[in-house]
């Protein structure tokens, strides 16, 4: 075998379908079978002295993310082999799933640049994809598809760098300036920003969120982000995210066995930042604001303790049972803002909030609760597209009345059963009578081994392309 050779002139990647075997003659002169089994690969020399390399998409339709997953293959190939340049015959892909699915295929190759402790714009920029095999009639359509599938990506690789960071590394005001010097790298004239600091949090009246932050010396802070394409509509989507950028527990310490993803409970934010940074840069048309809190959760002087009473942004007063329930405690707060200031038309909020989540949907599948059934027809939609994963979980009566306080107008902790219902359901009582959809990514925002091979272990990115195409316009 001849190491020392170069390629010459191209490299084009092209999936094939599982139909007949092929028996390919490599440039050693050796013949390989190929079926074309889902991810199956093979690597040859084609007529032209150019280099192939052929990716199985097996018999079945190619799911969302399978699409996703089959491009992110072929890009960590041409990383593996450093091959910076390179054709994607993406036509059995169009074929197959419509001219839409380049936004998948984009989205997959961009994940598949991705590196841990890199940067992912140093990733991104390292290679480059020339998509080839398209209809001339379809170029127009397709130049967009892919502008949007790539903005996407760099929505999920941005939350991922920023919950993969360690949390010495993001404490709550440097976690809000990474989000506001990404942002503002767009320059983009339909997005007002505005940092709260703890001082102002206080005389605001941001009771829950700064009783959190004041835990520990570095100071909790609050980020409104006001994406208005539309000044004209009345129309606006609130999201909020959790942004506890470490979690202890409090005086609830958690076990020193469940510290490991404590850096990591800031995903809710991370994604909602990484989404809008999707939608203006595409120039998307709805109006969408952003409502951040953002703190620590630490034992000290000033921590919360089991047993308190604190007020809230809305007026509620709360009763602490659980220092580690911390999140629905800030998220209480940054709701009752957006339905109040905000001139939210509804509102969706994502947090990594339960150990119950996990323990009931794994790590592939999100729970889910909504009041309102448009707004959940318009997020399944969104959730088809995406191919994330979700769960709606039902909720009643006797789950509102374990939450119940004797002592204040709600508790942060329920019975012992139900917990990622009742932490859903602390929240909906700051929404007022606004249609509220909510988020439960405990289990999807990070993954030790990873599920989908766009994944690397770490953090995922969830909730990004969904929250994404549920804002994008009709
Ligand atoms: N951030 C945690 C939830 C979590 C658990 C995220 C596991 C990721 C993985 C949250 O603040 C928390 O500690 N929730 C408690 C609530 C309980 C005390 C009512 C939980 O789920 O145990
Ligand atoms: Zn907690
Ligand atoms: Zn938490």
């Amino acid at each position: 075998m001849n190491t020392e050779k170069q390629w010459k002139n191209k490299f084009q990647i092209s999936f094939v379908a599982e139909e007949h075997q092929r028996i390919q003659e490599l440039s050693t002169g050796l013949q390989q079978l190929f079926h074309g089994k889902y991810l199956e690969q093979l690597i040859f020399e084609n007529e032209e002295a150019d280099m192939s390399v052929y990716i199985g998409i097996g018999k079945e339709p190619l799911t969302t993310n399978q699409i996703i997953e089959v491009t992110a293959f072929a890009s960590q190939l041409m990383k593996e082999y450093d091959i910076k340049n390179y054709d994607l015959d993406v036509s059995n892909l169009i074929e197959q799933a419509g001219i839409r699915c380049l936004e998948q295929v984009a989205q997959g190759v961009c994940l598949g640049t991705f590196e841990k402790y890199k940067p992912y714009e140093e990733s991104l920029r390292a290679f480059t994809a020339c998509f080839c095999g398209i209809p001339d009639l379809e170029q127009r359509k397709a130049k967009a598809h892919i502008a949007k599938g790539q903005a996407i990506a760099e929505g999920i690789l941005f939350a991922r760098d920023l919950v993969n960071c360690p949390s010495n590394q993001l404490k709550p005001m440097e976690f809000a300036g990474r989000i506001m010097k990404k942002l503002n790298s767009l320059h983009c004239k339909e997005l007002k920003i505005q940092l709260i600091d703890a001082d102002k949090l206080k005389t605001m009246g941001m009771d829950a969120l700064y009783s959190v932050g004041n835990s520990s010396a570095n100071p909790p802070c609050f980020l409104e982000i006001e994406y208005t394409p539309k000044p004209q509509s009345k129309n606006r989507i609130g999201l909020v995210g959790k942004g506890v950028t470490v979690d202890t527990g409090g005086y609830c310490l958690k076990p020193s066995s469940s510290m490991a993803g404590i850096k990591g409970d800031m995903a809710g934010a991370a994604a909602v930042a990484g989404a809008i940074y999707a939608l203006a840069k595409n120039g998307q048309k709805k109006n969408v604001s952003a409502f951040l809190p953002m703190c620590e959760n630490r034992i000290s002087n000033g921590s919360l303790l089991p047993g308190d009473v604190i007020s809230s942004y809305s007026g509620k007063t709360i009763e602490i049972m659980n220092t580690d329930a911390e999140g629905r405690l800030i998220l209480a707060d940054a709701v009752s803002y957006a339905v109040k200031k905000g001139e939210v038309t509804s509102v969706l909020d994502i947090a990594t909030l339960t150990g119950a989540v996990v323990n009931m949907l794994g790590f592939s599948i999100a729970g889910v609760l909504c009041d309102q059934e448009q707004l959940y027809q318009q997020f399944l939609k969104a959730a088809k597209i995406s191919g994330e994963q979700y769960h709606r979980l039902p909720f009643k009566k006797e789950h509102e009345e374990m939450i119940k306080s004797e002592v204040a107008d709600v508790k942060n902790m329920g019975d012992s059963c139900c917990g990622t219902i009742t932490a859903g359901l602390f929240i909906r009582e700051f929404a007022e009578q606004t249609p509220w959809i909510h988020l439960d990514i405990a289990g999807t925002a990070w993954v030790d081994t990873p599920i989908w091979n766009y994944q690397k272990s770490g953090a995922t990115g969830a909730g990004v392309s969904t929250i994404y195409y549920l804002c994008e316009d009709e």
